[in-house]
């Protein structure tokens, strides 16, 4: 599988790699307070140059191995991401992380693009397990997880802190062997 110009194309929506012509829509979709709400890595506000920065980073990381970080591609346009990232090759794992624009929540969009994602980490990346963390009062996140097949492992007490207050997370896992069951 050439790695290089990867497109996962799907009934709805494909995930492909970013690039610069999508900061606008990236900014359009991710600068909401609802998306920012319970991640740790989006900035708020988030500018065209926080758009244009990430987009740099995520084809450096990619042609690196260091992460997979995918467009989630609606009509053309860019509404979300999910990412493989901290792909750890000794213990062949990886973090799963998403978000989505708020206009396109609870339609399974997440959960299917998670389940896309998992057939490209464990059948061509050959992963062995898949890590993800929820902040605890993200029910949404942790739901789609759970439709995607992973178990809750346990929780972190004060894990986060975010803007001044603490967050417990909700850790979860998923094995290839209990994949697909
Ligand atoms: C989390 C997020 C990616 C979910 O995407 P999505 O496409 O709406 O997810 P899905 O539609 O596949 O599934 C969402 C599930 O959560 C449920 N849900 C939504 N809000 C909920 C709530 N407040 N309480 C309980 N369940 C909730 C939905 O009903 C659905 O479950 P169902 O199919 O059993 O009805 C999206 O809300 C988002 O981008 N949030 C902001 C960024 C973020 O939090 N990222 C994750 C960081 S860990």
């Amino acid at each position: 599988m050439k790695l290089k110009n990867l497109k996962i194309v799907g009934k709805r929506f494909n995930l492909r790699k970013f690039r610069m012509s999508d900061i606008s829509s990236i900014q359009k979709h991710i600068n909401d307070k609802r998306v920012y709400k319970y991640t740790l890595k989006i900035p708020h506000p988030y500018s065209l140059d926080d758009a244009k920065k990430f987009v740099h980073k995520t084809s450096y990381k990619w042609k690196t191995g260091k992460a997979y970080q995918f467009g989630i591609e609606v009509d053309n346009e860019i509404v979300g991401g999910i990412s493989l990232d901290k792909i750890d090759k000794d213990n062949q794992s990886a973090t799963l992380g998403y978000w989505l624009g708020k206009k396109h929540w609870s339609q399974g969009i997440m959960t299917e693009a998670s389940k896309m994602i998992l057939e490209f980490a464990f059948n061509d990346l050959k992963l062995r397990r898949i890590n993800s963390g929820v902040f605890k009062p993200n029910k949404a996140s942790a739901r789609v997880l759970e439709k995607a097949g992973f178990k809750y492992e346990g929780c972190r007490i004060k894990y986060v802190l975010k803007d001044g207050k603490t967050y417990d997370q909700l850790h979860h896992g998923l094995l290839k062997e209990d994949w697909k069951k």
